[in-house]
C-alpha cells in the first residue's frame, strides 16, 4: 500500500503506550476502602479515561456515609494520587513493549507527528519515567484542560498544539470516554483494548503496531 500523506496521531497515554490502568485500579482500591467501599473491576471500567475527579464521584457513588465535602475529597484525590505516584515512580523503560517503542519509531521515520492527548495530570512524570518525552513532538494532559474526556478539550489541545486541525488528526484512545472525545473533536477514532469493542470507533486494532497499516 502506498502511503499517500504524513499522519498526525494523537496517543492516549494511560492504556495505549504504558498500562498504568492497573496502577489506577490499586490506587483507587486502597483510597477506597479507607471510607468503606470495595472497588470491582466493574466499576473501575467506568473510569477508564475519566479524569480523577470524575472518577472520585462514580466510586463514591457506592459511599453509604453523609455527604462528602469538598475539602474531604480533595484530601481523598491526594490520598489516591499519592499511592498512585508511588507506582508511577517505579516505572522503567521496561515498562513500554517493544511493538510500542518500534511502532513510535517507525511512525516518526515516516514523517508523520505524534502528540500526547491524555487526561492524566501526571503524564509528564510518567513519560520521563519511561524514556518517551522525546517520542512525541507535543503533549498535552490534564494540566492543560478544564474538562476530561468525553469533553474533546484534552484533543483539541493536542491538534493546536502540532498546529493541524482537528479534522486531520487520529486519535488513539483505550477508552470509551477517548472514543466519544476524539469523535466530539471531528478526529478520525481508533480504538485498542477496550474500547476495541466500541461500535463508535472508526477503526479497531488488537496491537499498537497495527497502526502502521492505518
Ligand atoms: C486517564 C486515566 O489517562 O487519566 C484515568 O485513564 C485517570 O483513569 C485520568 O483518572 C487522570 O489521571 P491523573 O493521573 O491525573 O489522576
Ligand atoms: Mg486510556
Amino acid at each position: 500500500m502506498v502511503r499517500s500523506s504524513k499522519k498526525n496521531w494523537i496517543f492516549d497515554l494511560d492504556g495505549v503506550i504504558v498500562f498504568t490502568d492497573k496502577f489506577h485500579y490499586l490506587a483507587w482500591k486502597k483510597m477506597a476502602k479507607t471510607i468503606g467501599i470495595d472497588l470491582d473491576e466493574k466499576t473501575n471500567n467506568r473510569l477508564r479515561g475519566v479524569s480523577r475527579a470524575d472518577s472520585l464521584e462514580i466510586i463514591l457513588e457506592q459511599y453509604k456515609g453523609e455527604p462528602l465535602s469538598q475539602k474531604k475529597k480533595n484530601e481523598l484525590m491526594e490520598e489516591k494520587n499519592n499511592l498512585y505516584r508511588e507506582y508511577l515512580n517505579e516505572m522503567t523503560p521496561n515498562d513500554v513493549s517493544d511493538d510500542v517503542k518500534k511502532t513510535l519509531r517507525v511512525l516518526r521515520e515516516r514523517g508523520d507527528k505524534l502528540a500526547i492527548g491524555s487526561s492524566s495530570k501526571n503524564a509528564r512524570l510518567i513519560l520521563e519515567k519511561v524514556g518517551l518525552t522525546d517520542a512525541f513532538d507535543e503533549i498535552a494532559d490534564g494540566t492543560n484542560i478544564k474538562k476530561g474526556k468525553p469533553d474533546p478539550e484534552v484533543f483539541l489541545k493536542a491538534a493546536e498544539f502540532l498546529h493541524k486541525a482537528p479534522e486531520k488528526c487520529i486519535a488513539v484512545d483505550d477508552a470509551f470516554s477517548g472514543i466519544d472525545a476524539a469523535k466530539n473533536a471531528n478526529m478520525k477514532a481508533i480504538g485498542i483494548g477496550d474500547s476495541a469493542r466500541y461500535e463508535k470507533a472508526d477503526y479497531k486494532i488488537n496491537k499498537f503496531s497495527d497502526l502502521l497499516a492505518i
